[in-house]
């Protein structure tokens, strides 16, 4: 296996499904359109919805390319059909151990229960595990967003710890389900 400093900024999964890098300024329309088509479904998980705009959006994408430089988050366009239909990445928060990715994900509502995010998160695991240092990866979600929790569930992880976590978003319980990979699992 080839050990990459981090992650490639294109992966190509099958003919239909492709993970790249953001444009700042080329993808800003379709990915503005594309939260904004997004918003009723995204809101009960993901805070960042209350402060919608097209500013954050474009202060969003014009902070990937040095976040991705600094090692801290890899974020990723999900292209399908050649139509952007969501983000995943590769996270350190301030709080992740050493030696830990955490992988995160969201789709147009459109784009579900096609195994889209199945597809992307397994690519990134083992995209994660090309990077050196690496040792295990993780999937944080509230345990009451069920398709969240089917994601790593459906790959193989090990569930983890629950963590009390503050609850930002409208269907947010106060808790965070953890789910790990660790490396030895991953390369059997
Ligand atoms: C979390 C989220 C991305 C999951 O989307 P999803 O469509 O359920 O996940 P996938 O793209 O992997 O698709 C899985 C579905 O496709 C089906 N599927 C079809 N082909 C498949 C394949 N090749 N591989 C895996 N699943 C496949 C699965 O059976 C499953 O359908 P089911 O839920 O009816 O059982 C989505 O619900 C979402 O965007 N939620 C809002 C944002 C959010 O909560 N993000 C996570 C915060 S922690």
């Amino acid at each position: 296996m080839d050990l990459l400093t981090e992650p490639r900024p294109v992966i190509a999964l099958d003919d239909d499904l492709t993970l790249r890098a953001f444009d700042a300024g080329a993808d800003l329309p379709e990915f503005f359109r594309v939260i904004e088509e997004s918003l009723d479904h995204l809101r009960p998980w993901m805070p960042w919805t209350a402060e919608h705009s097209l500013d954050h959006t474009t202060a969003f994408l014009a902070g990937r390319s040095s976040l991705w430089a600094s090692g801290d988050e890899y974020t990723y366009a999900i292209v399908l059909d050649g139509a952007l239909v969501g983000s995943c990445g590769l996270y350190r928060h301030e709080d992740t151990p050493d030696g830990v990715l955490e992988i995160g994900y969201w789709l147009h509502p459109a784009a579900t229960g096609r195994g889209v995010v199945t597809r992307a998160a397994r690519a990134l695991a083992e995209e994660a595990f090309r990077v050196p240092g690496v040792d295990r990866v993780e999937i944080v979600h509230d345990p009451a967003n069920l398709a969240s929790g089917a994601v790593p569930a459906r790959l193989g992880f090990t569930v983890g710890e629950r963590r009390p976590a503050e609850a930002l978003a409208p269907a947010e319980t106060g808790e965070n389900q953890v789910w790990c990979l660790p490396r030895s699992r991953w390369e059997g």
